[in-house]
């Protein structure tokens, strides 16, 4: 069976999960990293990390595309991080961790899908930069927000 990852489906359990959460706030000595610490298996963790390094090749390309003012490659290219990335990963590591960790990226693949919409529709050059910006800003506000626990 198909599980879905629509945001709708996932708050109302995400919301239950805070109060027995598995989370720690990050006590480590070092300085001044305020990052909340999201704590999940090894298995998860790659799976995560895997995820991220889609991204960061997937921003790769599409600035590839459209420096060669080729935005027509640009939907293909954004659909490969939006929501379909979720298919094969188990729904239980979205509620282990934070709800506004799991909002985020729910978030992020949603943003990338409506990319490639758009940029399907003809958007112009600018159009896909103004939404790649907002893209990033999601990278870098949850980088700022959270770290894998260790
Ligand atoms: C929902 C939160 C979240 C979002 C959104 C997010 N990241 Fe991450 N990312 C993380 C966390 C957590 C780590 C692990 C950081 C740590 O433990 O220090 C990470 C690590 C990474 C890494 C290192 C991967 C590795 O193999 O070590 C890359 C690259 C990365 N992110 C790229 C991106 C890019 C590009 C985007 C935006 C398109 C993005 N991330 C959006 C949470 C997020």
């Amino acid at each position: 069976m198909r599980i879905s990852w629509s945001a709708a489906a996932v708050l109302p359990l995400a919301a239950m999960m805070v109060a027995g959460s598995v989370v720690a706030k990050d006590r480590a000595p070092g300085k001044g990293d305020q990052r909340e610490a999201v704590m999940l298996n090894r298995e998860e963790a790659q799976e995560l990390l895997a995820g991220m390094r889609t991204y960061l090749e997937t921003i790769q390309d599409i600035v590839s595309a459209l420096a060669d003012n080729k935005t027509a490659r640009v939907p293909k290219i954004a659909a490969r991080s939006g929501n379909k990335m979720l298919s094969g990963i188990n729904p239980m590591t979205g509620l282990k961790a934070p709800v506004g960790f799991t909002m985020m990226s729910l978030d992020t693949h949603d943003k990338f899908d409506k990319l490639a919409e758009k940029a399907g529709r003809g958007a112009s050059r600018t159009e896909v930069l103004t939404d790649l910006a907002d893209i990033l800003n999601n990278c870098s506000g949850c980088h700022a927000a959270y770290k894998l626990a260790r």
